[in-house]
């Protein structure tokens, strides 16, 4: 459209973004832990992929750790949102670990799934990014019989005849456009193939991702809060690149490049799963300050998702119970 004068310089907010239900839970668990059972709690590997969450319950007490080998024996020890190999819950029991599962439960009907098929004797091919952490637990499901596939390529490179009973899922995180794609190449691929009965990939991370997209009309650049282990985050991204606009995940405003600002008037803002709204927050002050003073909202579906604490956590006498 002719323009009619200096355009004015907008942000557009993504609704909904940020914290999903999995991520509320998780880090209420610590927080929960710490109260109950006291300083300091054992959390394995992050709790949710955000550096700003994990620095804010370090000071709380949470000790994050990588293996649960690290963890005293008997002590406290949570699980993350991302969930855990059946291997890590023995290797904890083995230690005298008092387990809390903060596993999003999402993801553990990913794994109810993933033993479900193995156990019908079928290859279970995963769709999902090798060395994250969700992708690591569930195929400890069945690790003889898993295969990490992460593109339509890596189909076409698969050993096994395609009369092979084989049945897919998907990590809860991925893009949907992406994992589309890879699951038609395993349908023309494989003749007894079983899908899940639900799409794997998860309400929070579709709904961010179209989220991102109702921007893309709108705006000239897109930035997405979130840090760069984050996978919904970083397929925030792909979406908006994937639609020809230029994106760049944001851990936080001091990631902000005032030079991706250059001849920009509208610049679309989300955030990924695991991020604080603070950190949108400050985001968007120092947009302000830069110029992009009008800040609209765009909202694209409204989430009433909760999941509830495990009993374990829930009354104020767990501790003694
Ligand atoms: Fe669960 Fe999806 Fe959040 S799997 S932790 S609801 S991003």
């Amino acid at each position: 459209a002719p323009m009619t004068g200096p355009a004015r310089k907008r942000v557009v907010l993504a609704e909904p973004r940020g914290f999903c239900a999995g991520v509320v839970r998780a880090i209420a668990m610590v927080e929960r832990a710490l109260e109950v059972y006291g300083a300091p709690v054992y959390v394995r590997k992050q709790i949710v992929h955000n550096h700003h969450v994990i620095a804010t319950l370090e000071r709380k007490g949470a000790r994050f750790v990588e293996s649960e080998e690290e963890v005293p024996e008997g002590a406290v020890c949570l699980f993350s949102a991302h969930g855990v190999s059946p291997q890590v819950r023995e290797g904890s029991a083995a230690r005298g670990l008092e387990v809390i599962d903060a596993t999003c439960p999402l993801v553990s009907r990913v794994h109810q799934h993933a033993r479900r098929v193995t156990r019908d004797g079928r290859v279970l091919l995963l769709i999902g990014h090798e060395e994250h952490e969700e992708t690591e637990g569930t195929r400890g499901e069945a690790p003889e019989v898993t295969i990490v596939v992460e593109s339509a390529d890596d189909v076409d490179r698969l050993e096994l005849d395609p009369a092979t009973p084989v049945a897919y899922l998907t990590q809860t995180t991925l893009s949907m456009d992406e994992t589309a794609g890879i699951v038609e190449r395993l349908r023309s691929r494989f003749t007894d193939i079983v899908s899940p009965a639900h799409d794997t990939i998860c309400y929070a991370s579709q709904n961010r991702q179209n989220g991102v997209k109702s921007l893309l009309d709108r705006c000239d650049l897109v930035l997405v809060v979130g840090s760069r282990n984050s996978s919904n985050s970083l397929r925030m991204v792909d979406v908006a690149r994937d639609g020809g606009v230029a994106a760049h995940l944001t851990p936080d405003v001091s990631h902000l490049d005032e030079r991706w600002l250059r001849g920009v008037t509208s610049i679309g803002v989300s955030s990924g799963a695991s991020v604080p709204e603070i950190l949108v927050g400050q985001l968007v002050d120092r947009l302000a300050e830069l110029g992009f003073r009008d800040v609209e909202i765009d909202v694209t579906s409204v989430e009433d998702v909760t999941f509830s604490m495990p009993t374990q956590l829930a009354t104020a006498d767990a501790a003694t119970a």
